[in-house]
């Protein structure tokens, strides 16, 4: 059964399994759709850990993953090889299947340069995403979009003309201490579909409390919950 919203949609499932079975079909269906009508699929893909098994499913498929381009909808500036990159883990939960990688991050994930980096990246693929998959912390946090951090009203604002920023969160997350790039809310607000997996009651509280307070800037996943002609794909679990 789903549950329709002013502009997000819950599928609740019964475990994360089939959560992440329902978000790796979904993503699945979009690249078979975009390969199928343009010949090319672009995706933006949240770190964290929650969506890994999802993309692990997906990496599976039968797809011609040499037509799917893929970027982090946020980074930390750490080097590729790091254990605490986005993009490492993202590649090794693809693996074997073996998408095009887009960076937000220079290979050294050198802060000073990143910003720069992104942006040259980001203008080269222009074209809107045919699926993003959003991840969400505990305090309503998406992509690297910190309640607090310098910066927060311009990379929410939906008619803000940057693809990326540069986000130092304050205080710094203790599980990954590092500034961060991550695209902006208009940048991710250009796509087909988008997605969010939430399993365990803090992240659904989180989840409702920005669906009640519509503040953004005090709950960033608002941007995507409240967004004009935009439907998010709520896949959750208990
Ligand atoms: C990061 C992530 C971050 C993540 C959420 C949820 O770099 O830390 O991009 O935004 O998606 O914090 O993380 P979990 O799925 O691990 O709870």
């Amino acid at each position: 059964m789903t549950a329709a919203r002013m502009s997000w949609t819950e599928h609740p499932h019964a475990d994360a399994e089939a959560a992440q079975a329902a978000l790796a079909r979904a993503l699945v269906e979009a690249c078979r759709e975009a390969i199928a009508e343009r010949g090319h699929a672009y995706l933006a893909l949240a770190g964290g850990r929650t969506p890994l098994p999802a993309y692990r499913r997906m990496a599976t498929a039968d797809l011609d993953w040499a037509r799917v381009l893929a970027v982090p909808t946020d980074e930390r500036c750490v080097a590729h090889d790091h254990p605490a990159s986005n993009l490492r883990a993202l590649r090794e939960a693809f693996a074997p299947a073996a998408p095009r990688w887009l960076s937000l991050v220079p290979e050294d994930g050198d802060a000073g340069r990143a910003a720069a980096h992104a942006r040259a990246a980001m203008a080269a693929h222009r074209l809107p995403f045919d699926a993003v998959v959003l991840g969400m912390g505990a305090d309503a946090h998406t992509a690297s979009l910190f309640p607090g951090a310098a910066g927060l009203g311009r990379a929410l604002d939906p008619a803000g003309g940057e693809d990326a920023v540069r986000i130092d969160p304050d205080p710094l997350p203790p599980e990954a201490p590092f500034p961060r790039i991550s695209l902006t809310a208009a940048r991710l607000l250009r796509a087909r579909s988008w997605h969010l997996l939430v399993a365990g009651d803090d992240k659904r509280r989180a989840l409702l409390a920005a669906d009640a307070a519509r503040d953004p800037r005090r709950y960033p996943i608002a941007a995507f919950l409240h967004a004009p002609g935009a439907q998010l794909h709520v896949h959750s679990a208990p």
